[in-house]
């Protein structure tokens, strides 16, 4: 069977993550999807850097949007920016009546009804499992394993770089700048760190999710953020000396009058399954009004996981499965807002 010829933009953490799993799980991979996955083409800025992985088997594209000109079935879009190239790239891509998939919740975040509308009007897939939560496979939990269900509730910890913070903090009695040093030294962080630690990364992955969870446009504007910037370690001795953890959650919660969504850090019973989830490692959990509690846990953030669920869409795309774009056809999701309670 042909192969599926992938165009890669972007070879930092991820990107370079991507490369090692199709090389190194090939055999596998190949089976899974019923054809081999072939990169074909690559961009990013700098094409001498050493990038710890082969890239000579493929053609470097200077101009990282015109990979969607490039002889390729799907392009993967693991550059970052809610705008720029990233958007230029997602935009040609599907103009190009191309399959699309990303990791960047910032963009999803800001235009993500745009590029439904698009893959929709397209008839091609646009994959976003890494976008929320790294490696969990919380989107296809949702969207698939959770299809039968209203949700009642979304929440859970959403930012890989804070919750190592939070818990080297507590269990290290580090200090916070030290923290995230090590955080981004480990490929967690955001290109510009503010972004995890005042809580717009976790928002950019609670409007994503509360888009797939209630079948809504993402609203990232409704997400009222705060981040962790302020907590000190005489907090967190103070918050586990009354049996509580520190932890920055994002919560959606449909409600008589609509949906709420917010991110803020929040006082954990220690007693609760989110206090105990420590490192770069998140967590979501899901009320379904028939399956009840879902709690999805794992690696959020790092080139391997995340590497991990940019592949599986891949592998979806392969096979052929891939689902609507975003929440449901795009017709009605222009229109849609939160559906009170009482009528879902
Ligand atoms: P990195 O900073 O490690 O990599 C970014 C890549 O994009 C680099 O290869 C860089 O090129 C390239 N790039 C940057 N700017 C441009 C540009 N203007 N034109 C062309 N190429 C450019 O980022 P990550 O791999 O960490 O993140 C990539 C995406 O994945 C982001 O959207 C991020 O939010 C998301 N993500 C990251 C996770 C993580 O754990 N790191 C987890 C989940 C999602 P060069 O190498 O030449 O400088
Ligand atoms: N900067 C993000 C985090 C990467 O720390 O969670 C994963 O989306």
């Amino acid at each position: 069977t042909a192969a599926l010829r992938v165009a890669l933009a972007g070879l930092g953490t991820v990107g370079g993550g991507v490369i090692r799993v199709l090389q190194q799980n090939r055999e596998l991979i190949t089976r899974r999807a019923g054809r081999p996955i072939e990169i074909v083409a690559v961009s990013a800025r700098d094409r001498s850097k050493d990038r710890g992985v082969d890239i000579s088997g493929f053609e470097w594209v200077d101009d990282t949007s015109a990979l969607a000109a490039c002889d390729a079935d799907v392009v993967v879009e693991l550059v970052g920016g809610a705008d720029g190239p990233a958007l230029a790239l997602a935009r040609a891509t599907l103009a190009a009546g191309k399959g699309f998939v990303t990791a960047n919740k910032a963009m999803l975040a800001h235009h993500g009804l745009e590029l439904a509308n698009a893959a929709e009007g397209a008839k091609v897939p646009l994959k976003f499992e890494a976008a929320v939560a790294g490696g969990i496979p919380v989107i296809k939990g949702l969207r698939e394993g959770a299809a039968a269900n209203a949700i009642d509730r979304v929440y859970g910890i959403l930012n890989g770089t804070c919750n190592f913070i939070l818990s080297k903090m507590e269990a290290e009695g580090r200090d916070f700048a030290d923290v995230l040093a090590e955080a981004q030294a480990l490929g967690y962080a955001e290109s510009d760190p503010s972004f995890d630690i005042d809580g717009v990364d976790a928002a950019h992955k609670l409007s994503i999710l509360s888009s797939v969870a209630f079948g809504m446009k993402p609203a990232f504007g409704d997400v009222a953020v705060s981040g962790i910037r302020d907590v000190i370690a005489a907090d967190i001795a103070e918050a586990a000396a009354l049996g509580y953890r520190v932890r920055l959650v994002g919560v959606a919660e449909a409600g008589a009058s609509g949906l709420f969504q917010r991110v803020h850090a929040h006082l954990v019973p220690t007693h609760h399954p989110l206090a105990h989830v420590t490192g770069s490692t998140n967590a979501v959990v899901v009320d379904g009004n028939y399956v009840g509690r879902l709690l999805f846990q794992g690696a959020g953030a790092g080139d391997g996981p995340t590497a991990s669920a940019v592949v599986a869409d891949l592998i979806d795309i392969a096979r052929g499965e891939f689902g609507p774009a975003y929440a449901m056809p795009v017709a009605s999701l222009a229109e849609a807002s939160p559906a009170p309670t009482g009528e879902r």
